[in-house]
């Protein structure tokens, strides 16, 4: 008998529960394919449970999510709930609950899909971001005195220690050297480590050395380069080629990998994974809730069916998840645009025709 994977899915807010229907429906057109099967628990939580019995993410929840192979989360977001509730209640809690120490990010434009950047192909665009996951200024360390006068302090710390360097630095070297042996295109280009090591004198010296000692030690015939967190934004637009994996702490991870969703065609197809290598990981669409489209079948839901095709990867199901990422390609290739309301199909029409390509 084949595997069964069992899934957590969180639908959540918004157009979430639309976007996470497709990749459920391009998983159950896979799974058969390659021999095994997915079993799906859902979970409501998100806005609406939040507002009706003012419950954002019961414990019980995290330990029944330890239970499962993955988790595949929609969007959290709602108009109505105060911004950072649902954020840190949710997304923030699992990710560090389950020590989802990576944050896997591929900026990677596939054919026919279009980039505001002049001049730039999908040959030119093909990177990921590590970013790490647990640490730094999401730590929440910190504090504020003398609220509401003139003297008010704050202080948001950013907190890294060699452990969670390490094993991030680790997790994103051996992504490389897969990725070197893989095509001479990516073993040409460097890992590139990204800081602000020229004010941040502690974290990114920490970081720095870290990643030194660590290519030097064990990966020496890769090769490593450094940017600063300002410069590689710059160099995201000028010359997003130069890139092959990028790794950095936490927030600036998150700011570059905006910058980097755009560069591969936007929200409706950028996708992340929130990793723990030796545990239960989550994979989501890269966009929002979107709740102005709610309902009317005009989100893409590519990011989502990428989000699926990533968790496979990660699960295991290389193959699978490769089928999955040409029937993208093929289907992307038909579609006028990846901006909602603009493909030329709608949702649930995009999720039937990468289903079906699955198959062929
Ligand atoms: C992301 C988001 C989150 C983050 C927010 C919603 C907490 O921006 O996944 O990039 O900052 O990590
Ligand atoms: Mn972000």
């Amino acid at each position: 008998m084949g595997k069964i994977y069992n899934i957590a899915v969180i639908p959540g807010d918004g157009t979430g529960p639309e976007v996470i229907r497709e990749g459920i429906k391009v998983l159950d057109a896979t799974a058969p394919l390659f021999g095994f099967k997915l079993s799906y628990i859902y979970y409501d939580f998100g806005g609406e449970r939040y507002l009706k019995t003012g419950e954002i993410l019961p414990d019980n929840a995290i330990s029944e999510f330890r239970k499962q192979d993955a988790i595949y989360l929609g969007a959290i977001g709602h108009p109505q709930v105060k911004p950072g509730i649902l954020e840190t209640g949710i997304l923030l809690k699992t990710r560090f609950a389950l020590d989802q120490y990576i944050n896997l990010r591929p900026v990677k434009l596939y054919p026919n899909v279009e980039t505001p950047l002049k001049d730039k192909t999908s040959e030119d665009i093909d990177f990921i971001v590590i970013r790490e996951n647990t640490g730094g200024i999401y730590t929440g360390h910190g504090g504020a005195t003398r609220i509401g006068t003139t003297e008010e302090i704050a202080t948001q710390l950013m907190v890294y220690d060699r452990k969670t360097v390490d094993r991030c630095l680790k997790y994103a070297f051996e992504l490389k050297k897969k990725r070197n042996q893989k095509s001479p295109k990516y073993a040409d280009k460097p890992i590139t480590l990204v800081h602000k090591r020229n004010v941040l004198l502690y974290c990114g010296d920490l970081w720095f050395r870290a990643f030194e000692e660590m290519g030097e030690k064990d990966y020496s015939d890769i090769k490593r380069d450094y940017n600063h967190v300002d410069a590689a934004n710059m160099w995201f637009v000028k010359n997003p080629e130069w890139f092959d994996v990028v790794v950095t702490e936490n927030l600036f991870g998150d700011i570059i990998t905006d910058l980097g969703a755009m560069i591969q065609g936007g929200l409706g197809v950028a996708a992340g994974g929130n990793i723990n290598p030796e545990g239960v990981s989550m994979f989501e669409p890269m966009g929002g809730s979107a709740p102005k489209y709610t309902g009317q079948n005009v989100i893409n839901p590519m990011a989502a069916i990428s989000a699926a095709m990533m968790m496979l990867d990660v699960l295991g199901e290389t193959e699978a998840s490769e089928r999955i990422e040409n029937a993208m390609v093929k289907v992307m290739q038909r579609m006028k645009s990846q901006s909602a309301g603009k493909m030329g199909f709608g949702t649930t029409e995009i999720g039937d025709m990468v289903a079906k390509e699955v198959t062929i």
